[in-house]
């Protein structure tokens, strides 16, 4: 397993609960996975040190987490070794490194989506600017660690948010290619989709929450909390989903010659007019992960390893009808500067359905379990309503010491009060 955060730590779970019984290896993990299964002590975006530990240590299938090491050619490096793995080559991570590409992907497809155009210098970006509506969606071409988007509200942000990203390269060189879309309005919903060429099976659906402060405000952030399912993702809906969207996006990675084989994440938004794709992701989402997995009856390990191997025709999973909820513990301050080092306090045992799952965690000289990143901790629970679910995982986050401790309050409110 290559990563070190929640995710990870969910899809380290789920490998363990394999039938196949796994030995498993993380690089290079975090306090958390470290008390589950060995950890190496190599960064996730070290492919030379990558591939040198599979090697070694023999491994027989890497499941990679984050998009860095997948946009660096980490699957294309270990397939030519003949070492099986879930994550797709650099051609098929480019479809989360550069949104251009994957705008042209969609738009030359015809896949739902909102129109856009791209600029590379300020003044025609400018130009363009005044002949859309307000607000206007501005994006850094490449990775940004989900900060390279603008959803401006004035024309003024507009303006400003392309000469940041053009003039003064606020994302580096790829950011200074921009694109600049229309807005789209309505309800976000992430659809996790495994994929194998042009087979491909529908994860549980479910909704993230962004913003970092109640009530969705405050600025983006990798995410603060899931549930699953999102059950405004109706069976009526997924269905149209995966007719307008997930088949159409699927043949089209594979009618541009990319053979895909790990998870394509579809960021979808519900617009009154129907589904539309705001972003793909070549990988997992984190913290969607560790709601979906949960849920998920049939051997996880089975089905990406299926996946890795073109072997995924006719797969099907079962699913738990219980609800999912997941809370981020977050260190205060993020997703700008936070603190680090803040020792950690947990509870000693947990009810039946819970978890914690570590992120961003380390151990200090003494020992302890203290906080190591933006997003620390989160806690998943399992329950037959969503009520519970929340009631179970927010009892866990109080119960929780630490200085730095930030959450949000009102995670899977949305689909709560909708009842
Ligand atoms: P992304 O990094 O593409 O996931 O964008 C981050 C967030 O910005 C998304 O989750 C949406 O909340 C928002 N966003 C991106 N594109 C649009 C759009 N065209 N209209 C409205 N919101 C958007
Ligand atoms: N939670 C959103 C993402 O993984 O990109």
């Amino acid at each position: 397993m290559v990563g070190s955060g929640g995710r990870e730590h969910a899809l380290v779970r789920a490998l363990l609960a394999s039938p196949a019984r796994p030995r498993v290896l993380c690089a290079p993990g975090n306090a958390g996975i470290a008390q589950e299964v060995t950890c190496v002590n190599v960064a996730a975006d070290d492919v030379p040190g990558l591939v040198a530990l599979a090697q070694r240590e023999r491994v027989e299938f890497v499941v990679v987490g984050p998009e860095v090491p997948l946009s660096l050619g980490l699957a294309d490096r270990l397939q030519a070794l003949r070492i099986p793995v879930y994550g797709p080559k650099a051609d098929g991570a480019r479809l989360e490194a550069s949104k251009i590409f994957t705008k042209q992907v969609l738009l030359k497809y015809r896949i739902p989506t909102a129109a856009a155009a791209f600029f590379d210098a300020v003044p025609p970006a400018l130009e363009y600017l005044r002949t859309r509506a307000i607000p206007i969606v501005i994006k850094a071409d490449g990775l940004a660690a989900g900060k390279g988007v603008v959803v401006a509200q004035t024309l003024a942000e507009a303006e400003a948010a392309v000469r940041e990203m053009i003039e003064a390269g606020r994302f580096g060189a790829s950011g200074r290619r921009i694109l600049i879309e229309d807005c789209l309005f309505g309800e976000e919903t992430s659809i996790l989709v495994v994929v194998s060429g042009r087979d491909y099976v529908i994860l549980p659906t479910s909704q993230d929450h962004k913003r970092v402060g109640d009530g969705d405000t405050g600025p983006n952030t990798g995410g603060m909390g899931t549930y699953s399912p999102a059950e405004v993702v109706t069976p009526e809906l997924l269905a149209r989903i995966d007719r307008e969207i997930v088949r159409p996006s699927v043949d089209a990675i594979a009618a541009e010659g990319i053979d895909y084989r790990g998870t394509l994440f579809i960021g979808i938004m519900l617009t009154p007019e129907g589904p539309s794709v705001i972003e793909f992701n070549a990988r997992f989402g984190d913290p969607e992960t560790q709601v979906v997995l949960p849920r998920i009856k049939s051997d996880v390990l089975a089905l990406l390893w299926a996946a890795s191997r073109g072997e995924l025709a006719g797969e099907q999973i079962a699913v738990r009808p219980e609800h999912a909820l997941c809370v981020v513990i977050a260190a205060r301050g993020y997703p700008d500067a936070y603190p680090k080092g803040d020792v950690i306090t947990f509870p000693v045992s947990l009810r039946e359905g819970v978890s914690i799952l570590h992120a961003g965690t380390a151990r200090n000289a003494a020992g302890a379990i203290v906080t190591n990143g933006g997003r620390v901790l989160g806690v998943t629970a399992l329950a037959p309503t969503l009520r519970a679910a929340a009631d179970h995982a927010y009892a866990v986050c109080e119960q929780i010491k630490c200085a730095s401790k930030y959450y949000r309050r009102d995670i899977g409110a949305r689909q709560l009060l909708r009842r």
